[in-house]
């Protein structure tokens, strides 16, 4: 029997390269998102094997429960859901419009949550996977990235608990934490206003690509693995943050002071 995966915000960077992974390693591919004419390349290049682009919107409740019923009619069942719709922000808390702050949570975190829970009763009966794209951000929060940290800390919280709820019942719950990943999620990213910043302020040839992050998390779900962190350098944060918080606290600090344009005092 063919396996299904839904993945969140599929038109674009780590979503679109897990589209892709799951396409190539057999799974029929459901996505979302809100650019058509992204996701209809990514329909491209997915040619001939099953799947379903959704035009729908990750931080409304009713376009995650179309998503879910949309996926069983067409395919049946449910195996792996990833949330990954995600957006990001630059700008001070003090000068943030609190819409901005709302949208985040709205699609970072509810997106998440909504998916969840309509895609629950099919996983249970498949006794499938969940996959949470949070961010090292959700182990450590960055200046100047208020909502989009604490989004990310929101979906850890939740999905910590909600892995011992279903962990006797077949479920399998994992949660991965990107370093800097190319990506157009800073070029997607929040200013102040609302508006997308329209470009990234860091070398995006540096990063770790959206493919690996795709094999990586791949890997991680066959092995039913718990936590996925990736980057040398997302994982010395996530170490020194539990030994030596206030010294990092003073190494972030001077990192982020070095983006250009860089919003901070
Ligand atoms: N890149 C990084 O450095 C990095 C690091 C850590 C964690 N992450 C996480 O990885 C995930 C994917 O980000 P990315 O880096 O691949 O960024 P990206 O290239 O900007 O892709 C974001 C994807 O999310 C979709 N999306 C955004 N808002 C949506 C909404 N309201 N409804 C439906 N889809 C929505 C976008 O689709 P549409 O625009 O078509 O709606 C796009 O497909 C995010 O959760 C992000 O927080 C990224």
């Amino acid at each position: 029997m063919q396996k299904v995966a839904v993945i969140t915000g599929g038109t674009s960077g780590i979503g679109k390269s897990l589209v892709l992974k799951y396409a190539n390693e057999g799974y029929a591919v459901v996505f979302t998102g809100r650019n058509v004419d992204r996701a209809a390349l990514v329909v491209a290049e997915l040619g001939e094997r099953p799947h379903l682009a959704l035009e729908l919107d990750s931080a409304k409740m009713e376009d995650n429960r179309k998503m879910i019923e949309a996926t069983i009619e067409k395919f049946g069942r449910i195996d792996v859901l990833i949330c990954n719709a995600g957006i990001s922000m630059r700008a001070l808390f003090e000068d943030v419009d609190l819409d901005v702050f709302k949208k985040l949570m709205d699609i970072n975190f509810y997106g998440a949550i909504y998916a969840t829970k309509f895609a629950l009763p099919y996983l249970l009966e498949s006794k499938g996977s969940i996959i949470a794209i949070s961010s090292i951000n959700g182990w450590r929060s960055t200046p100047a990235r208020t909502a989009y940290s604490s989004s990310k800390f929101a979906m850890q919280g939740f999905f910590e608990a909600l892995r011992t709820e279903v962990m006797t019942r077949g479920v399998h719950v994992l949660v991965v934490c990107p370093g800097f990943t190319s990506s157009n999620i800073r070029n997607a990213a929040l200013n102040a206003d609302g508006k997308a910043q329209g470009e990234s302020p860091r070398d995006e040839k540096k990063m770790m690509t959206s493919d690996e992050v795709a094999e990586r998390t791949f890997k991680a779900a066959q092995k039913k693995k718990r936590d996925l962190v990736l980057t040398f350098e997302g994982k010395m944060a996530v170490f020194l943050n539990k030994i030596m918080p206030s010294r990092l606290d003073k190494m972030i600090y001077n990192m982020m002071k070095k983006e250009p344009d860089n919003p901070l005092k």
